[in-house]
C-alpha cells in the first residue's frame, strides 16, 4: 500500500516544549493552516494539568473552536477521567492516552508507574469508547529512556499490547529521546508486531540525533503506514532532558512523495504553516526542507 497517513502533532507535542507560549488565536490559525495543507489528523492540544504543561492551557477553548465532527480528526491528550470530562465537554471525538515502557519516565511524566497508569487509563478508554470517541495509545521510550537507558523491545511490546487490549485503535510508538537507529527500531517493531497487528501501529520518532527519517524508512519496510510528525520540527518533551523536536512534517512528506508514497499533503501550504509558527515563536524552522525551499 502506497498511502501513508501523517499525524500532525506540532500543535501539541511541538508547542508543549517551546518556551514561548502561543495564544489560542495563533494556535488556532496554525491548525487552520495545517488543515489547509491537507493534513487529516491534527493533534490539537492536551487536557493535562496546566501546572505541569502551561503551553497547553486553553486546549478546551481551542478544541471547541474546531469542527470535530467533520472529515479532519483533532485528537487531544487525556491522562485521566478529569481530562476526559473536559475534552468531551469541548467536543472531542478523538483522544489519546499516553503511557511509557519505562517506569521512571512514567513517574516523571504522569506521576504514576506503568501498572497504575494502565489502571487509570482503563476507565478513561471504556468511557470514551462508550461515548463513540476513538482512543489512541502512546507508548513512550520505545528505544530508550532518558533516566533508565535502553529499553527492552519485549517491555515495549507488553505495554503496547495492554493498551491495544484496552481498546486503543492505534498504538503510537514514541522514540521520545530520538536515540533509536533503524536496527534497534526494527527489533522493537518485530517484538511489538507479534502482539499488535502492524496495521494498528504508528511511528512517533523524535529527531534528536537526526535518525528519524532513517527510522521511518525502516518502519515503512516493516509495514507501518502511519507516522507522527511536527510542522517545522517543533518540540520535544518537557520530561525528557535533551529531547529535541519531532521529525519535521515537511521532511517526512518530501521523503515519502519522492519514494512514491501518497500523503495528500500540499508541500507549499505546509511550508506556509511552518513559516507562520516559526515566526510566532521567533525562530527558524528546524526542517531541512524549509531551508532548502528558502522558507521565511
Ligand atoms: P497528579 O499531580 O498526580 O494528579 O498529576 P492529581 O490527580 O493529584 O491532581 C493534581 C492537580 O492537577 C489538581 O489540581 C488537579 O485538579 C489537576 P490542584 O488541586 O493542585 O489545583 N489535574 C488536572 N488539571 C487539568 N487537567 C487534568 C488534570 N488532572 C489533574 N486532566 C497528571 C497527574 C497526569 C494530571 C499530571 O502528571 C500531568 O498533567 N501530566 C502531564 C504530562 C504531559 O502532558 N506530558 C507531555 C505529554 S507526553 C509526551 O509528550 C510523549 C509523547 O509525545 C510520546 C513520546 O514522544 O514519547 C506522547
Ligand atoms: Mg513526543
Amino acid at each position: 500500500m502506497r498511502q501513508v497517513t501523517l499525524v500532525e502533532v506540532g500543535p501539541r507535542d511541538g508547542l508543549q516544549n517551546e518556551s514561548r507560549e502561543l495564544s489560542i488565536d495563533i494556535r488556532h490559525e496554525l491548525i487552520r493552516k495545517l488543515a489547509a495543507a491537507g493534513l487529516k489528523d491534527i493533534e490539537a492540544g492536551a487536557f493535562v494539568s496546566p501546572k505541569w504543561v502551561p503551553q497547553m492551557a486553553g486546549s478546551a477553548e481551542l478544541l471547541s473552536r474546531l469542527d470535530t465532527g467533520g472529515s479532519i480528526r483533532y485528537p487531544v491528550l487525556v491522562p485521566n477521567l478529569k481530562g476526559l470530562e473536559a475534552a468531551m465537554a469541548a467536543g472531542a471525538r478523538d483522544i489519546a492516552v499516553f503511557g511509557a515502557a519505562s517506569e521512571t519516565f512514567s513517574r516523571k511524566n504522569i506521576n504514576c508507574g506503568i501498572e497504575e497508569s494502565l489502571e487509570r487509563f482503563a476507565p478513561v478508554i471504556r468511557e470514551a469508547l462508550g461515548a463513540g470517541i476513538r482512543v489512541r495509545g502512546y507508548v513512550s521510550c520505545v528505544a530508550a529512556c532518558p533516566y533508565e537507558g535502553d529499553i527492552a523491545p519485549g517491555t515495549v511490546a507488553e505495554v503496547a499490547d495492554k493498551l491495544f487490549q484496552l481498546g486503543c485503535h492505534q498504538i503510537s510508538l514514541g522514540d521520545t529521546i530520538g536515540t533509536g537507529t533503524p536496527g534497534r527500531i526494527l527489533a522493537m517493531l518485530d517484538a511489538v508486531s507479534r502482539m499488535v497487528p502492524v496495521a494498528h501501529l504508528a511511528g512517533h520518532y523524535h529527531d534528536t540525533y537526526g535518525m528519524a527519517i532513517a527510522n521511518i524508512r525502516a518502519s515503512l519496510d516493516a509495514g507501518l503506514r502511519t507516522f507522527d510528525a511536527s510542522v517545522a520540527g517543533l518540540g520535544g518533551c518537557p520530561y525528557a532532558r535533551g529531547a529535541s523536536g519531532n521529525v519535521a512534517t515537511e521532511d517526512v512528506a518530501w521523503m515519502l512523495e519522492r519514494e512514491g508514497f501518497v500523503t495528500g499533503v500540499d508541500l507549499p501550504a505546509l511550508l506556509d504553516a511552518a513559516g507562520f509558527v516559526s515566526q510566532a515563536l521567533g525562530r527558524e524552522p528546524a526542517s531541512k526542507v524549509a531551508r532548502a525551499f528558502g522558507a521565511p
